[in-house]
């Protein structure tokens, strides 16, 4: 049996929704990131099955989302004296920030950790659900562990459909890469490349921000070196692409913003028509999901500039890159 779709916007959904939850189900939400796969994060056993369902390891922890900032002190605490000014400058929106957790809080949530990951999300549908339900939501991306980000419901239903309660139906998701994790648990350190971009966060913060390297953080699976990947073997290429290469039977090419790539590709898909990073972010996984459905031999990645949104954009296909173990 599969998962029902319905449109966000209708209130009538939205309050059917927030009842799924508090009665211990799972509902699949829009973000302006990309699609949550949500349970009330105060029900031990609802967050249970988001790791059943999604074949998650029980040592990654899950991102909380509030409806506002002034529901943090529900789940962490919030007297580290930078969360003010970071929530009024980038909430709602893709930052999650890292902060001691209440011990409230169901351990599995934060798979154990001291810490807990929190975000408000500017999605109108996730705001309505967030207020309706009442209560903060554990919500984790909506795909397979391991698989590329969900950003559109058909994304959802495609592969969790018969797991989950029901998929709310908001649209393609605005932004398409997922949050920017910044831990502030000692020395400030962006745990995850995304939405928000490093350079907006140290304007903020008046200070460089380290960049966790992948292999630094073995306890976060986010920071799993492979991940995000594609069934199809992929591999970025140094620069703008030229014929595919020899011994290769069918490739297919993710292109950045060139619209007349090179002759003898199976398939391309242009990420980037006007050549901004906002829009390639916004196209990546679908554009990811699109060739890896069409069983290649190789899929060839053009790179993109390595500013804003290209550091996010760039840690997903390094990571969808990486061997298998
Ligand atoms: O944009 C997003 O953040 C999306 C939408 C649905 O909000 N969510 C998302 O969740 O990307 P997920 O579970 O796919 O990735 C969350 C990452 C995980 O890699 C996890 O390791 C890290 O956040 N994380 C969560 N809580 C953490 C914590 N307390 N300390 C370190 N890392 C944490
Ligand atoms: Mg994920």
């Amino acid at each position: 049996m599969s998962a029902e779709v319905l449109p966000g916007e209708d209130p009538g959904t939205i309050a059917l929704a927030a009842a799924i939850l508090l009665r211990g189900g799972l509902v699949a939400f829009p973000t302006e990131t990309v699609y949550g796969l949500g349970a009330n994060a105060f029900d031990a056993r609802a967050v249970a099955r988001i790791f059943a369902v999604k074949a998650r390891p029980a040592f990654d922890p899950l991102i909380v989302h509030l409806a506002d900032a002034t529901e943090l002190g529900r789940v962490a605490l919030a007297d580290e004296p930078r969360i003010q000014a970071l929530a009024e400058r980038f909430w709602p929106g893709p930052l999650t920030l890292v902060l001691p957790r209440r011990a409230e809080l169901p351990e599995l949530v934060s798979a154990g950790l001291d810490t807990v990951g929190v975000r408000v999300p500017a999605h109108p549908v996730a705001h309505a659900l967030l207020v309706a339900a009442g209560t903060p939501v554990a919500a984790p991306s909506a795909n397979p562990f391991g698989y590329v980000s969900p950003t559109t419901a058909a994304h959802v239903a495609e592969r969790l459909g018969d797991h989950v309660d029901l998929v709310l139906d908001g649209g393609a998701c605005r932004v398409g890469v997922e949050s920017t994790i910044l831990s502030l648990v000692g020395t400030p350190l962006i745990l995850r490349p995304g939405g928000v971009p490093k350079e907006e966060l140290e304007a903020a913060l008046g200070l460089r921000l380290a960049v966790a390297a992948p292999s630094e953080r073995p306890a976060a699976p986010g920071q799993l070196l492979r991940h995000y990947a594609t069934h199809t073997r992929l591999r970025i290429l140094p620069g703008p692409a030229a014929a595919p290469p020899p011994g290769e039977r069918r490739v297919g090419l993710l292109a950045f913003s060139r619209r007349t790539p090179p002759e003898g590709y199976a398939a391309v898909e242009l990420l980037a028509p006007d050549g901004s990073l906002a829009t390639a972010a916004a196209n990546l996984f679908a554009a990811l999901r699109r060739l890896d459905a069409l069983g290649l031999d190789l899929l060839l990645v053009e790179p993109c500039p390595e500013t804003g949104l290209g550091h996010a954009i760039m840690d997903r296909l390094r990571r969808a890159a990486a061997p298998r173990e």
